[in-house]
């Protein structure tokens, strides 16, 4: 008997434990960006409704904005920022422009989540 309660004393010991480690690990997970987290932020703010994988839409496919970025080493978080000009399309930059009111509030972490997500599109 006081085997077993020692035993339950230790599992909740240890089940106790892992419990205040999780926060951490899940924070740090978090602040990793990732192609997956690009793709759902991008899902999320509608870029897709100008911007398809392989075709012009509206604005320039994922595939000529991957090539022409990694062409010319641009930095898509800064224009996300607002912070560098357009390279790919600047004449239809009035109807991009707009967007970035709302990327330009993200987290760099999310910004680097859309720039892989975007430059995985390259041929
Ligand atoms: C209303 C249509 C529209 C929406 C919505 C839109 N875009 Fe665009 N986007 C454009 C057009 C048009 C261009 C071409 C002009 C240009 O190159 O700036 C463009 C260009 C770009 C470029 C290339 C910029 C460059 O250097 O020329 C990136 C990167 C981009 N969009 C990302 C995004 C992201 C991320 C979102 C969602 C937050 C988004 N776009 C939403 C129309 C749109």
């Amino acid at each position: 008997m006081k085997n077993k309660i020692l035993l339950l004393l230790v599992f909740v010991f240890i089940s106790c434990k892992n419990e205040s480690n999780k926060p951490q690990e899940e924070n740090q997970v978090a602040q990793v960006p990732t192609i997956e987290k690009g793709l759902v932020l991008f899902q999320e703010n509608n870029c897709a409704a100008c911007h398809q994988p392989d075709q012009k839409v509206i604005g320039p496919s994922l595939q000529e904005i991957a090539t022409i970025y990694k062409k010319e080493k641009g930095d898509i978080v800064a224009f996300l920022k607002q912070e560098a000009e357009p390279i790919v399309d600047p004449a239809m930059y009035e109807s991009m422009k707009i967007n970035l009111q709302v990327t330009k509030m993200m987290t760099d972490e999310e910004l680097q989540s859309l720039e892989l997500y975007l430059l995985s599109h390259s041929k």
